[in-house]
């Protein structure tokens, strides 16, 4: 009898066993340029916010019940009014917000970051740095995200942590603690140290949780670089002594041939079934580390975190086994796009700016305007990379006449169809790649006029970084020069480089040139420490002609007929996915 039950429950066991086989999923679940990423459960669903450094609107928020499709829902810097002044004031190209965490406390969302500004290095974190602290009790909504209780840490990457007995405690590089006063933005002096990490550089990006009597600390160390890792700490008490993990580092890939590399940096939680997850970021360069465009996107991995004891993770690769995911669904309210998704816009005048477009820094919205012809831009002074004269309208800190989404698949295609009404020389609008305003490949109509010729209308291509990036021009054939529009690609057909070309309409795609991958992958001044990603747009400018904050009169661009077509993503050296 007994053994007949134990066959009988077994059969039952294996049944549902195999209902619920394991799952499939690839890497990256965010992909394109997702830094820093912090995430949470509450009840069914799953939020993460990531990094944006200065552009704007920043720390988008991703929804998803299934960890699969994540739907952008709100951004939490959306109005300038947030943070008056901030943005233009922001001159380097990788300050801004840094490594935010979102948590779910007493019917809130909370997002806390650090935005940097003014510092004059990467290493110099000294006063030009604030620390942000937003809350939204939906986080569907941009209006609903609060205007930021401001602080003052002297670390980057703060975490934010509510005790059991209602005290918020903040978590910096280090590792520090400090408590948080969530009225005045007062921290408790002096900051406490917590642990110093395993010995890699740049102890950071702390989070702490609580789970069967331990303070859980996990961190980030060695650099977001090849040798980039996360490790845990654990203590009875919130001030520690913290113990370190003998099995650290539990989630890297550094000293491996990896094509995923610079893993580290993220947070843990569980779904509803009680598995846990892991995700953080990654780039996919393999071992050269030359090109990597799409900067650090987020990665998950499955993570085994047994009652009293310390949580295990799968290394983070291209496609991932794991046990048996939440059931697929894009059921999240809001009308925000689905990271990944294609894009095609033909705009009028009742368009609005989708949710997942950036500017680089915070925009004069004035100078874009949705019409039955399509996105209106007036031109900026600042061309894509302007220049450093200590004119704020050159440098891009009076706004740039710049819009764009991530680089979201490694083989895409983008076009828009583009007009120029030119009137003087100088004038140009077109699409582009860009990392950073010192490093960007773009191809435009631009109104020029070459020696011993006469002025007309060009299509130009040019990039913008290191490696001696190409150049090429011709003139408008006359029958271009009577059409509407031209239409402006760029396209990704191998992981190494991007095409540049036009057409009149669909017609044949002429090629103006091919610009290597990795002038976008880092910034010419700190290889090591590039930070962002790729974002694919449209600009118009005047090229620095005139002077104050205007262009004169003229050079209006109209853009219309926006395409971002996903082909296929690179999950490894040699493997790509369709998309
Ligand atoms: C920038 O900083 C200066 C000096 O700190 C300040 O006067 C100004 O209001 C700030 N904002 C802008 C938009 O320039
Ligand atoms: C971190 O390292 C410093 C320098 O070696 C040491 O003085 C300090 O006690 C360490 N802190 C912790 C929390 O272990
Ligand atoms: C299912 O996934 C889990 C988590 O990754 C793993 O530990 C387990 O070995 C997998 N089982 C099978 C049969 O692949
Ligand atoms: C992308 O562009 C190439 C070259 O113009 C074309 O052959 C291909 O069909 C396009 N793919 C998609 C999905 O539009
Ligand atoms: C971009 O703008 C700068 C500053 O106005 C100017 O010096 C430069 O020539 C412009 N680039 C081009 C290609 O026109």
């Amino acid at each position: 009898m007994v053994a007949l039950h134990i066959a009988f429950w077994g059969g039952l066991f294996a049944l549902a066993a195999q209902a619920q086989s394991n799952s499939t999923f690839f890497n990256p679940v965010l992909p394109g340029w997702h830094s820093d990423p912090s995430c949470i459960r509450v009840d069914d669903t799953f939020y993460c916010v990531t990094s944006t450094f200065i552009a704007f609107p920043g720390l988008p928020v991703y929804a998803s019940k299934d960890l699969k499709n994540w739907r952008q829902i709100s951004r939490v810097w959306n109005r300038e009014s947030q943070l008056p002044g901030v943005s233009w004031n922001t001159t380097l190209q990788q300050d801004g917000m840094w490594a935010p965490t979102i948590r779910y406390h007493d019917n809130e969302f909370w997002v806390i970051c650090e935005y940097i500004l003014n510092s004059a290095t990467l290493e110099d974190l000294g006063d030009g740095s604030v620390g942000v602290l937003f809350r939204a009790a939906d986080p569907f909504s941009d209006e609903a995200w609060s205007d930021p209780l401001i602080f003052h840490p002297n670390k980057i990457d703060p975490d934010i942590f509510w005790d059991d007995d209602g005290k918020a405690y903040v978590a910096t590089q280090g590792i520090v603690l400090q408590e948080l006063d969530l009225v005045t933005g007062e921290l408790s002096q002096p900051a406490i140290p917590l642990w110093n990490g395993t010995g890699g550089v740049w102890p950071e990006g702390p989070h702490l949780y609580k789970k069967d009597g331990y303070y859980y600390l996990m961190i980030a160390e060695g650099g977001t670089a090849q040798n980039h890792a996360v490790t845990i700490a654990r203590s009875k008490s919130i001030t520690g002594p913290y113990e370190s993990n003998v099995a650290n580092p539990i989630l890297t890939n550094r000293g491996t041939d990896a094509y995923f590399t610079r893993v580290g940096h993220g947070d843990i939680f569980d779904d509803e079934n009680g598995n846990w997850w892991i995700i953080v970021h990654a780039s996919r360069s393999g071992v050269a580390y030359d090109n990597m465009p799409m900067g650090r996107e987020s990665v998950m991995a499955p993570a085994r975190w047994d009652e009293g004891e310390w949580p295990v993770m799968d290394s983070v690769k291209g496609e991932m086994e794991v046990w048996p995911l939440p059931e697929e669904t894009r059921d999240i309210p809001g009308d925000g796009y689905f990271n990944g998704d294609a894009d095609a816009y033909d705009w009028d005048a009742a368009s609005k700016m989708p949710k997942h477009f950036v500017y680089w820094r915070v925009p004069r919205y004035e100078n874009f305007q949705f019409t039955d012809s399509g996105l209106q831009i007036v031109p900026s002074r600042a061309n894509m990379t302007g220049a450093y004269t200590g004119d704020i309208a050159l440098t891009g800190q009076r706004g740039i006449s710049f819009v764009s989404r991530r680089q979201t698949e490694t083989i895409f295609n983008f076009s828009v169809d583009v007009s120029l009404d030119a009137t003087a020389v100088g004038q140009e609008a077109g699409v582009t790649a860009f990392l950073a305003q010192e490093n960007h490949v773009d191809i435009g109509l631009a109104y020029l006029q070459p020696c011993n010729e006469e002025a007309g209308l060009f299509i130009r291509f040019r990039a913008h970084g290191r490696l001696s990036p190409p150049q090429a021009m011709f003139r408008l054939p006359a029958d271009w020069v009577e059409a509407e529009s031209v239409r402006l690609h760029i396209q990704a057909r191998d992981q190494e480089s991007f095409v540049l070309g036009a057409s009149l309409g669909d017609g044949e795609l002429i090629e103006l040139g091919t610009a290597p991958a990795e002038l976008i992958s880092h910034l010419d001044s700190a290889r090591s420490g590039t930070f962002i990603g790729v974002l694919v747009g449209i600009y118009a400018t005047c090229n620095g002609a005139g002077e104050g904050i205007d262009c004169p009169e003229g050079g209006v661009a109209t853009f219309q007929r926006w395409r971002y077509e996903p082909i296929a993503q690179f999950i490894d050296y040699e493997r790509s996915i369709p998309v």
